[in-house]
């Protein structure tokens, strides 16, 4: 199960990414500075053959989908060979595919009636999204002190300033974030910074 993998590593880079062959540069870049699991977001026209050209490579990674609104979108990134699904909100649709499916789904909430839903969908693993904007830290330990065993993803403006401090939340499993692959590096054929910055973080983590 993911969540065993996400306390090995707990931290979720995001690829956003125009081509299949820049997506794979960046998985090796991110592997290589020991980060496995890896959100593919659906915000470009190319993200469907990113994540199947990731799936399909066998690099050992862990690729999932992100950004998925829709039922169908959830269809197709199963097909396409995603290992779990990321929403930025709670679609009852998706979640409930995904546990016919048997698929980590981790669906965006952050209000005490949206962690709510989703404890009585049976999730007790959250995107808690967007982050910052949405109370940060104090706000995922005022939803724990109730939601006593929902654990959460914090994604949407972690960065490598405030990642171990989410992290040090116990009922944070993993955070989540695009700060790993910056786009403008990406585009230069930068790929050490991805690794630098995935190094960063996985010692954050750990520290
Ligand atoms: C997401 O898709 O989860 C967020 O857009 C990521 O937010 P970030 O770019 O601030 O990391």
């Amino acid at each position: 199960m993911l969540a065993d993998q996400l306390k090995q590593a707990p931290v979720v880079p995001l690829i956003q990414a125009d081509d299949p062959a820049v997506a794979l540069k960046t998985v090796d870049a991110l592997q290589a500075g020991g980060l496995n699991i890896i959100e593919v977001v659906l915000r470009t026209d190319a993200a469907l053959d990113c994540l199947e050209a990731i799936a399909a490579a066998n690099t050992g990674a862990v690729v999932g989908a992100g950004t998925v609104l829709s039922l169908n979108q959830a269809q197709e990134v199963l097909k396409r060979g995603a290992q779990f699904i990321v929403s930025p909100g709670l679609n009852d649709d998706v979640v409930h595919f995904c546990q016919e499916k048997e698929i980590d789904v981790f669906p965006g909430v952050n209000t005490p009636s949206e962690v709510q839903r989703a404890w009585n969908l049976g999730l007790r693993i959250v995107k808690f999204f967007p982050a910052g904007l949405a109370g940060g830290v104090p706000m995922i330990k005022a939803l724990s002190s109730v939601f006593r065993d929902m654990q959460f993803m914090p994604t949407g403006g972690v960065n490598a300033a405030n990642l171990s401090e989410y992290l040090s939340l116990p009922s944070v499993i993993a955070c989540g974030g695009s700060w790993l692959t910056p786009q403008k590096e990406i585009a230069k054929g930068n790929f050490g910074v991805v690794t630098s910055l995935a190094k960063e973080a996985l010692a954050n983590a750990k520290g």
